[in-house]
């Protein structure tokens, strides 16, 4: 038993989708949240820079005393997990893997659609882990570059999320049965995307599909939090407005939560 919490990091309001799902699936886990809108988008942004943005993150999540650290953001998942998760001696988890894995359970056509912020996109590393793991299968991706400025606006339920859904995904329709929110942002905007692409198409939440990982790690190395729900203390931390970042979290969360402006 571990009663540390477990520490997220995303560059803003994304991750808090991950929350959700931890919330849901393991109730009983203390979370705290750094989401770093002040310099969010990340994925427009050259990798080295998105890199020392993510140990910044790391590096705070460590003075909370956090168990484990999952990037609830698949941009630094694609560009920092690999060397932090070398580098600490506490479980690291990205959201990539688990999202790939869940796309292959879930096609019968073979036929995976990616979509992600540019960097993402750019790495290619959905591609590369899904046909690593079953070579058969015809990936097709795309970079939705102004999805996640809909979301840290808040501007979901807007009529101009939906044309700006529409008109990125049109080249996506009829090719998939499967498609991956390849970005924690994006399950926000997951009933514009579903009604745009038609309900044939499976939509695969990576942070969701991430959560079950967390589970197994934590039964694994025998650092579930014994405690029950009360003393439960989440703490949420954003480097820009906490209004802003609260409202948005208020309306996802299953709680209402206080956040702390922070300066990294
Ligand atoms: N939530 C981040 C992700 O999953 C968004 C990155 C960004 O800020 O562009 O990729």
């Amino acid at each position: 038993m571990d009663n540390r919490p477990i520490g997220f990091l995303d560059s803003g309001v994304g991750g808090l989708t991950v929350v959700r799902e931890l919330m849901r699936q393991l109730p009983h886990e203390e979370v705290v949240y750094i989401g770093d809108s002040a310099r969010a988008p990340y994925g427009p942004r050259p990798a080295e820079q998105i890199k020392k943005y993510t140990w910044e993150l790391v590096n705070f999540l460590l003075t909370k005393n956090v168990k484990m650290i999952v990037f609830a953001c698949n941009t630094a998942t694609a560009v920092a997990w690999e060397e932090v998760k070398e580098e600490l001696d506490i479980p690291v988890l990205g959201v990539i893997l688990p999202g790939s894995s869940a796309a292959i359970k879930s096609t019968a056509s073979g036929r995976i659609g990616v979509i992600g912020t540019p960097m993402t996109i750019k790495s290619n590393i959905y591609e590369k882990k899904i046909l690593d793991l079953s070579p058969q299968m015809a990936v097709t991706s795309l970079a939705c570059p102004n999805f996640v400025p809909i979301v840290e606006s808040n501007e979901i339920h807007s009529s101009v999320a939906k044309k700006i859904v529409y008109e990125n995904l049109a080249p996506l329709a009829g090719k998939i049965d499967t498609l991956v929110l390849g970005c924690t942002h994006y399950p926000l905007l997951k009933p514009i995307i579903q009604n745009v692409m038609g309900p044939g198409v499976k939509l695969i939440d990576s942070g969701a599909e991430c959560v079950r990982d967390i589970s197994v790690l934590l039964n694994y190395f025998e650092i579930n939090r014994s405690r029950g729900l009360e003393n439960q203390e989440h703490r949420f931390y954003t480097t820009a407005s906490t209004t802003s970042f609260k409202e948005i979290a208020d309306d996802w969360l299953p709680l209402t939560i206080e956040v702390e402006h922070v300066t990294l």
